[in-house]
């Protein structure tokens, strides 16, 4: 085992990996680990599942993992294998596409079902979805003839339990084992998410509060109930099983174990365009996506960082492990982060209007019959990132966006000084940054990395990484990975 930091290695080496690691989509961490021939952390090439026994030539526990969708490369849980335990709630058809979205995540799903179950949905389904076996029986003799129920219960990263009925949450709570899928969570010692679903009045009961409250103090691990209508006409409260989409978070979240070199820090990032009110229905605005500020976000939350994202309106899902405060306007956002203080990392990458209107009327304005148009008097909004920069609470490392058209470096460069930032981040929005349709709205970013050299002996000032051009996800991991060096002089262990 050899181990490098990249930050660390030399400027044309390190700007190689770059290249390459852009060229072949991963980021520079897995390149070098690729390089080192050494296996990255999460193999996104589908592998033949680990041999169970040596001595058992059997192989009907084991199992391929699915080939991962390559916009699910990032799935905490891709490569990993569970166990779904379906039981029998009205919610079990949910389960199928659960499975289907868990699977184009990279996940092996081994489904159990419970005998009510298959009275909601059949065994057929879950098993052409699973692409396996769909256990059932406790006393199934050729199951049984290698003690399979522990089988199940071993050989998997984690047990599911989708819809948990307040039936198998009760026997889980008193450690009863009368069936395959009670037996399988009673003997496993992998970690159990469990999502309950039933009519609320269920839920509300105190003997299911006793037992989830059992459960909770056995490290049970829980995603909802959530609270809405139920699938019972007239029916509505607590007891809705959380949507496939959430479990499939909360299973990626209970699975994670990636390094996380910013746990216990806090950062603050902006992002999107502001929109600054004229009148009830017309706005100053600008072309930003939001798409590099929200992929930052998530590359921060994913390194272990509290995550709070600022954002101007824009028209993504945030990340589901960031807090999120939306905003319409420059001085709102300037609140927001204000509020959002202190944290460590703060990264501005909004395009805050530089402008808004001196006032914005209260009616829709009207045309002057030919008098020609209004006039808008503005005035200029609080620069966000001077303010983050000299601020008495200024977290440890800001970092601001500089999105030029022209003189890219030396605009840049004034602004590492004037707004007070460790690193600049400038961006070539002109019509002729090399990408198709610019920069602002496109999943692809070319920038270059402003920060101070210190003690710089040739004596340039500032120094300058140029980065190829890249997806805004390889932008953000890069940038993040950075950042955890910056705090922790983090070596990658290849
Ligand atoms: C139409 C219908 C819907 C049901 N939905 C639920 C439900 O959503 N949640 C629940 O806890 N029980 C529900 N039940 C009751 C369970 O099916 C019953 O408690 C069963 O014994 C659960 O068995 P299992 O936990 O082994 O799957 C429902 C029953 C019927 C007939």
């Amino acid at each position: 085992m050899a181990s490098i930091t990249i930050r660390n290695l030399d400027e044309d080496v390190k700007q190689a990996l770059r290249e390459r690691a852009a060229k072949n989509g991963h980021s520079m961490e897995e390149e070098a680990r690729l390089l080192l021939s050494a296996k990255p952390k999460r193999s996104i090439i589908p592998k033949p599942a680990q041999a169970i026994n040596a001595d058992n030539t059997s192989n009907k526990v084991e199992k391929a993992l699915p080939k991962i969708a390559d916009a699910f490369e990032d799935y905490p849980a891709a490569g990993k294998r569970i166990v779904l335990i379906i039981t029998g709630g009205i919610a079990a058809y949910k389960c199928l596409d659960l499975i289907r979205r868990l699977r184009e995540r990279g996940v092996s799903v081994r489904p159990v079902m419970t005998k009510s179950a298959h009275e909601f949905i059949t065994p057929l389904s879950v098993g052409a979805l699973a692409a396996d076996k769909v256990f059932t029986d406790l006393f199934d003799r050729e199951d049984e003839q290698d003690v399979g129920h522990i089988r199940l219960a071993r050989e998997c990263d984690a047990i599911v339990v989708a819809p948990a009925t307040a039936d198998i949450m009760a026997k889980m709570a008193n450690g009863i084992a009368n069936d395959l899928a009670s037996t399988v969570l009673l003997a496993s010692d992998r970690p159990i998410l469990i999502a309950p679903a039933m009519n609320p009045v269920m839920w509300e009961n105190p003997a299911t509060k006793r037992n989830v409250e059992t459960l909770a103090d056995d490290g049970i691990n829980f995603i909802g109930p959530k609270t809405g209508e139920m699938a019972e006409s007239g029916e509505a409260g607590t007891g809705r099983m959380a949507e496939p989409l959430e479990i499939v978070d909360a299973i990626g979240e209970l699975l994670d174990d990636r390094p996380k070199p910013l746990l216990g820090k806090r950062a603050i990032i902006t992002a999107g365009p502001t929109h600054e009110p004229i009148d009830p229905v017309r706005y100053i605005a600008n072309r930003s996506s939001g798409k590099q500020g929200y992929a930052i976000a998530h590359a921060l939350a994913d390194l272990g960082a509290e995550v709070i994202l600022v954002s101007g309106p824009v028209n993504i899902d945030p990340p589901n492990n960031v807090g999120i405060i939306k905003v319409q306007t420059a001085r709102e956002m300037q609140k927001a982060v204000e509020m959002a203080l202190p944290a460590d990392i703060a990264i501005m990458v909004a395009a805050v209007a530089d402008w808004r209107t001196v006032a914005s009327a209260d009616k829709k304005m009207k045309k002057k019959n030919g008098k020609g148009p209004s006039e808008l008097e503005l005035t200029e909004n609080p620069d966000i990132l001077k303010g983050i920069g000299h601020h008495k609470k200024r977290p440890s490392l800001v970092i601001g966006f500089a999105a030029e058209t022209n003189d890219l470096i030396k605009h840049a460069s004034a602004k590492l000084d004037k707004k007070g930032a460790n690193w600049i981040v400038a961006n070539d929005v002109s019509a002729t940054s090399g990408i198709k349709g610019g920069v602002m709205g496109s999943d692809n970013n070319r920038i270059k990395l402003l920060s101070k050299t210190p003690n710089a002996k040739d004596g340039k000032k500032v120094s300058v990484e140029d980065w190829p051009l890249m997806s805004k996800k390889a932008v953000a991991k890069e940038l993040a990975l950075a950042v955890a060096d910056y705090f922790n002089k983090e070596t990658i262990t290849v």
